[in-house]
């Protein structure tokens, strides 16, 4: 479904033509009619592969509803917006010609004064896109969320993968991995144009936003659909699907291995005392580890044998590990690591043994087959160790296995092909198996869900622009991931140049940064750094003003640093402070991006 050579050239000023100005000043009863959208419907033949039913359209005008938030699901995008923003309410329903199959979207038009010629892509988490049209209104733009063709907005799409066992929906998977998205954007665009009666040259300014497989739909569409977008939010990307959802067992399978389930309190321990030790090393304590990869090159864990732990007894839930750190994780956190519903832990109070750091040292180190080649990379250290919690047994009183079921049913459904929604034991299960399973789900879903396509051209040469960011201690998507997804489009783009000239060139239009301390798509409790919250905005002004960022605007709004702001140095450079004050310098340190550089010899394809 790769788009090729379609890429319009911008167009940057909007012409002020009659219809325009006509539809500017329209009221939006004016305009929020079936009939009107019905005739700015694209007829059959205009937009490949979609043909659109006029009659089930419908339109109507909502005043006084709250808009969502950005992206929808509350996944630390920012810009969440409590205000009313009146908007038309419309939905459409196409097929794609001979298949008799229906996809509904529905759009979200602002009312014509408050339009700025801009559409606004929101991503979804977990195996669920955007279910709101209504996350762009707050910057005057224009939005969808589709069904996907499935019923994405009431289903999972986990839930639809299997037709049966063995039978995989192969519409399903593609409509979720990219397809959908992309056309309606394709369409989107098409009847905001008409909508609002704009000339035919007349730049909509698209936009996506997104975290988590939020981030991963983004990614899908910078590769497949580049020409349509202007500025790309990515956040903690959950792609490389095949590598990082199968690694949501790798900690379990470490335990196996080593026999050893330790105690959750234990695990805790390690990483308050990690972070402990190593928040300095970047220059200010701060209780924030702006820098991993020193901790990684200084700290050794097993520093930590000996020292005591304690954890109060309780009866909960729901342990919600992995997802913004305590900020609870729902099925749907694709990325989140979860499946730790444990309801009962005894009281802990002990000290950390050498089979703790031996547990904890192996799920750093990442995985390795059994000749000892790596099969992939792993979270930073002083992350948190959500994919390792055991559960307790009152029946043996011992700490056992719990497989977190994002990997768990990723095995069992899209490797397995078996509709089961967890693995029930890791019998004769190995890195071994591990690093199989990853082949299988490589192979099977390259063209699909694995969204690490590094030829990012069309995007790049019609005007495109990236933000990447990623929490430096995620625990459910390693933020080296991202690093490499970087690293893979520098060396495949940019292959006859010198580091340098390829990083000056990159950065033009593509820019990541690691966020210190933050979690998945969000801040962390156990780390009070800072997060970006103005993401929009800066690319509002990037796109639109030519207002390249070198920096990335975050704020801190927890701790003694609560309410500072931070200008987060853009990878490769990396942090380091100035004695305890409130400067930090952007460093270039070759030791320290060794230490993200990875290559994957396990595989004997690339792996991007
Ligand atoms: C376009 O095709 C769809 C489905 O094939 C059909 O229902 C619709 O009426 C067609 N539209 C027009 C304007 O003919
Ligand atoms: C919206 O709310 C305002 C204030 O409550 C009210 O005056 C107005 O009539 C409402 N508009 C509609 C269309 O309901
Ligand atoms: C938008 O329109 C659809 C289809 O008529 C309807 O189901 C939905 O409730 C409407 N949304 C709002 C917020 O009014
Ligand atoms: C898969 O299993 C679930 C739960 O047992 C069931 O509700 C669903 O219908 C099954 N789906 C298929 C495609 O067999
Ligand atoms: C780790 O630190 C957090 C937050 O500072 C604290 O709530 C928790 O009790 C600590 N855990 C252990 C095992 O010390
Ligand atoms: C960490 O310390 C242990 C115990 O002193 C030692 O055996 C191990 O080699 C050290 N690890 C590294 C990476 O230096
Ligand atoms: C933990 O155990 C030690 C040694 O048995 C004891 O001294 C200490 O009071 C215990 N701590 C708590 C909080 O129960
Ligand atoms: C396990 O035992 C504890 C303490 O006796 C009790 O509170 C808890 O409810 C039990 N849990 C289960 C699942 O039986
Ligand atoms: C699908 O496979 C699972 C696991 O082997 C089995 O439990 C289930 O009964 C199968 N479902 C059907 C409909 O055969
Ligand atoms: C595990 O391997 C053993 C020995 O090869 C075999 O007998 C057993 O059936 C296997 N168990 C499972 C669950 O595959
Ligand atoms: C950073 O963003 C905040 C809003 O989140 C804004 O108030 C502030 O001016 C920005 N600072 C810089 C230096 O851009
Ligand atoms: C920063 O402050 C901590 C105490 O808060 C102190 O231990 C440390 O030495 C200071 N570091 C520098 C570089 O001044």
């Amino acid at each position: 479904m790769r788009q090729h050579g379609c890429a319009a050239v911008a167009a940057l000023a909007i012409s002020a033509n009659a219809a325009s100005i006509s539809r500017r000043t329209a009221s939006l009863d004016d305009v929020c009619t079936v009939s009107n959208v019905q005739a700015v419907l694209p007829s059959n033949g205009t937009l490949l592969g979609i043909n659109l039913i006029p009659s089930a359209v419908t339109a109507s005008a909502v005043y006084n509803s709250s808009a969502d938030s950005a992206g929808g699901m509350g996944m630390g995008m920012g810009g969440s917006s409590t205000a009313n923003y009146p908007y038309c309410n419309v939905t459409v329903t196409y097929t794609h010609p001979g298949k008799n199959d229906e996809v509904v979207i529905k759009y979200a038009f602002p009312q014509p004064s408050d339009f700025k010629n801009r559409f606004y892509v929101a991503g979804g988490g977990g195996y669920s896109l955007s279910s709101t049209a209504t996350g762009g209104l707050q910057y005057g733009a224009a939005g969808g969320a589709t069904s996907a063709g499935y019923d994405a907005f009431t289903q999972s799409y986990d839930d639809v993968v299997l037709y049966g066992n063995g039978s995989i929906n192969w519409d399903a998977t593609h409509m979720f991995g990219y397809q959908a998205l992309g056309e309606m954007t394709i369409l989107g665009k098409a009847l905001t144009s008409s909508f609002y009666g704009l000339s035919s040259s007349a730049k909509v300014y698209t936009y996506y936003e997104g975290c988590s497989d939020g981030g991963r739909e983004g990614m899908s569409q910078v590769q497949r659909w580049g020409e349509e977008y202007d500025g790309v939010i990515a956040g903690a990307p959950a792609f490389r699907y095949a590598q990082q959802q199968v690694n949501h067992v790798f900690s379990s399978v470490v335990e196996q291995t080593l026999d050893y389930y330790p105690p959750p309190c234990a695990l805790n321990k390690i990483v308050n005392a990690t972070i402990a030790a190593c928040d300095p090393l970047d220059g200010r304590t701060d209780g924030v580890v702006s820098r991993t990869d020193l901790c990684m090159l200084q700290f050794n864990l097993s520093s930590i044998i000996g020292e005591s732990y304690y954890c109060a007894g309780q009866e909960s839930t729901s342990l919600g590990f992995g997802f913004s750190n305590g900020g609870g994780a729902t099925k749907c956190q694709a990325g989140g690591a979860q499946g730790s519903t444990s309801s009962y832990q005894p009281e802990q109070n002990g000290t950390v043994t050498a089979q703790d750091v031996a547990v904890a040292q192996a799920i750093y180190d990442g995985l390795h087959n059994s000749e000892g080649q790596r099969a992939y990379l792993s979270w930073q250290i002083a992350s948190d160790f959500g994919d390792a919690a055991t559960t307790w047994s009152n029946n043996t009183n011992s700490w056992e296995l719990d497989i977190p079921s994002t990997g768990g049913e990723f095995v069992t459904k899209f490797v397995q092909l078996v509709n089961v929604t967890n693995l029930d034991n890791l019998d004769n299960v190995t890195y071994d198996t591990l690093v199989e399973w990853m082949d299988i789900a490589y192979n099977r879903y390259l063209d699909s869900l694995q969204t690490t396509l590094p030829d990012l051209t069309p995007f790049q040469t019609s005007g495109g622009k990236l933000l990447h960011y990623h929490g430096e201690s995620d625990s459910s998507v390693p933020a080296a991931s991202s690093v490499h997804y970087w690293q893979s489009v520098r060396s495949i783009m940019y292959s006859n140049v010198s580091s340098d000239a390829s990083i000056e060139a990159l950065e033009d239009w593509y820019q990541l940064y690691l966020v210190p301390g933050a979690a998945h798509c969000g801040t962390n409790t156990l780390q009070p750094g800072p997060y970006p919250e103005n993401n929009m905005n800066i690319m509002i002004d990037w796109v639109e003003n030519g207002v390249k960022p070198s920096r990335l605007n975050a704020t801190v709004s927890s701790g003694a640093n609560a309410g500072e702001t931070q200008m987060l140095c853009q990878w490769p450079t990396r942090p380091l402070w100035n004695g305890n004050s409130t400067d930090f310098e952007c460093v270039n340190d070759q030791a320290s991006i060794d230490t993200w550089t990875y290559t994957f010899p396990a595989f004997k394809v690339p792996i991007y």
